[in-house]
């Protein structure tokens, strides 16, 4: 029987989702009672890989949005995750929507948000990264800004307390950043990075709210190559109209958008090849998501609506299944999957 499904779950979706995040940090508070009762990190060698240059012990990691200001980096790192992606880091304290800003979709698996970038600002980021004396786990962590000079402003002041900075083009639900609505903008802003960055970074590529996936993706991707990026993160989430978010719209993530990560893993993979790292953000909740996502071309996972639905032992869980799918499938390892699906294509 499962701890968090059958027993805390059905207490925690009669709470309104924003106070069920609040309840998760807090419980989160607590290192020493994740260190007894997290599963991980996990040293199963088949699910090591390289990526961006940095050693990950399983290709599975926290997406952006869970712990927005890093707050709680020292319990996430014994949950069996493979790298954290912690944010998005603001420069400035800023309050985000008004609530509710965060909901679900049970029926579908779904979570949905207008978060709108709350954040308490880089100086508390980064005094959280200073602490976090012991580095179990690589920290992807995420900026964003509303103009392109906070931006690059942001990668400047991060980069030193992170293994690899994650630069977030665009949030569909805070309308200060609706400049890179704009494709051209968001290639320039790639551009720019080339000339700040001083470790490995990762463009997470607007998502489809506004403009079509064809016409973000090839001219993004020719960018992050030509700006010598090393990879980036493709999100399929969806604009949602909704009474239940304060905004009366946010975005959906979760179950629902897993075909269309998938479609867009499948179509970078076949653009930019080995060129760049592929990180699929979207829709897995279990290692056979993750497996599928690997073999259309992904290099890694980044999760956020598992944590809702599978709790603390999600990473674990769907690393374990990962493992056995591998196993199914005769492939003796991730590394060997990534490959393997780099030769299928045939780039
Ligand atoms: C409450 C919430 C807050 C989020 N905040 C951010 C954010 O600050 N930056 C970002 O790039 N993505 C953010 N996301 C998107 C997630 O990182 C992820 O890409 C998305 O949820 C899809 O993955 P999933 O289907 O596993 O949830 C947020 C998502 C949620 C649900």
């Amino acid at each position: 029987m499962d701890l968090y499904v059958n027993g805390l779950r059905p207490l925690l979706f009669r709470v309104p989702a924003d106070d069920a995040h609040r309840l998760a940090i807090a419980a989160l508070r607590w290192p020493l009672l994740w260190r007894l009762i997290g599963s991980g990190p996990d040293h199963d060698p088949r699910l090591g890989l390289d990526l961006a240059g940095v050693k990950l012990a399983n290709p599975i990691g926290l997406a952006p949005g869970f712990d927005k200001d890093c707050d709680v980096l020292a319990s996430l790192q014994h949950l069996g995750f493979g790298f954290l992606a912690p944010g998005a880091i603001m420069r400035e304290v800023r309050a985000g929507n008004p609530r509710p800003r965060l909901g679900r979709v049970v029926e579908q698996q779904a979570v949905i948000n207008c978060m709108g970038l709350p954040s308490k600002g880089r100086a508390h980021a980064i005094a959280n990264l200073q602490r976090l004396k012991q580095r179990r786990v690589p920290i992807f962590a995420e900026v964003q800004g509303t103009s392109k000079d906070e931006i690059l402003d942001n990668v400047v002041a991060v980069q030193p307390y992170a293994e690899v900075v994650e630069v977030g083009l665009v949030c569909p639900n805070a309308r200060d950043t609706d400049r890179y609505r704009e494709v051209s903008e968001a290639v320039e802003l790639i551009h720019s990075l080339a000339g700040v960055r001083t470790g490995p970074v990762l463009a997470k590529l607007p998502n489809q709210h506004h403009t079509s996936r064809h016409d973000i993706l090839a001219p993004c991707l020719q960018a992050c190559v030509e700006a010598g990026l090393e990879g980036v993160v493709v999100s399929g989430t969806k604009r949602y109209a909704t009474a239940q978010l304060s905004m009366g719209v946010g975005s959906l993530a979760g179950r629902p958008v897993f075909e269309e990560t998938l479609g867009l893993v499948r179509e970078a993979f076949q653009l930019a090849g080995d060129r760049l790292a592929i990180i699929a953000s979207g829709g897995v909740l279990t290692g056979r998501d993750a497996f599928e996502m690997l073999r259309a071309g992904a290099s890694a996972i980044q999760f956020y609506s598992a944590m809702v639905y599978r709790g603390w032992n999600a990473p674990a869980l769907i690393n374990r299944e990962l493992a056995a799918v591998l196993e199914a499938e005769g492939i003796e390892s991730v590394q060997a999957l990534v490959q393997r699906g780099r030769r299928t294509v045939g780039v």
